[in-house]
């Protein structure tokens, strides 16, 4: 069916000049991007979108990282593109990710308090709906 996620491009991929490489890989893909807007994600904001990881060790490595730059926060639309997004990122450990995906390709471990693996995108639909109204309260 029909699906909508969010995607967020992390400080990582922003730094690293990732930005045209991973949108190209999604449009390839044949995925539509609703909305895409560049920001610095506020504490609160992270606080929300992490709410599952708190008390984890590495919540607090991984909000420090992820409000270090820029985030850019993708609305995108297609069949199955919860699941096909995840796919095309890779596994979360960029140095288990398979070759071909977005992390296999792009990224290694360079961290060790928290891994940094490019992107994120929702893991279900209950995520995306709610990770949507997080980043895109517009769009409900
Ligand atoms: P993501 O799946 O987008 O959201 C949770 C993030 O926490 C994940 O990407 C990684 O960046 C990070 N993460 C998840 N598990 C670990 C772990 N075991 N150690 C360090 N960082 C992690």
């Amino acid at each position: 069916s029909t699906e909508r996620t969010l995607i967020l491009l992390k400080p990582d991929a922003v730094r690293r000049s990732l930005r045209g490489e991973i949108l190209r890989r999604i449009e390839a893909k044949g995925y539509s991007i609703l909305a895409l807007d560049q920001r610095e994600a506020t504490q609160e904001l992270l606080a929300q979108h992490y709410a599952e990881h708190e008390g984890k060790p590495f919540y607090g490595p991984l909000v420090d990282f992820m409000s270090s730059g820029p985030v850019v926060a993708i609305l995108a639309e297609g069949e199955g593109v919860i699941a096909g997004f995840r796919s095309l990122a890779g596994a979360t450990n960029p140095t288990q990710a398979a070759p071909g995906s977005i992390r296999g390709d792009l990224a290694r471990e360079w961290d060790t308090a928290v891994i940094q693996n490019l992107v994120h995108g929702s893991d279900s639909e209950e995520s995306a709906a709610r990770e949507i109204a997080i980043w895109f309260p517009e769009q409900g």
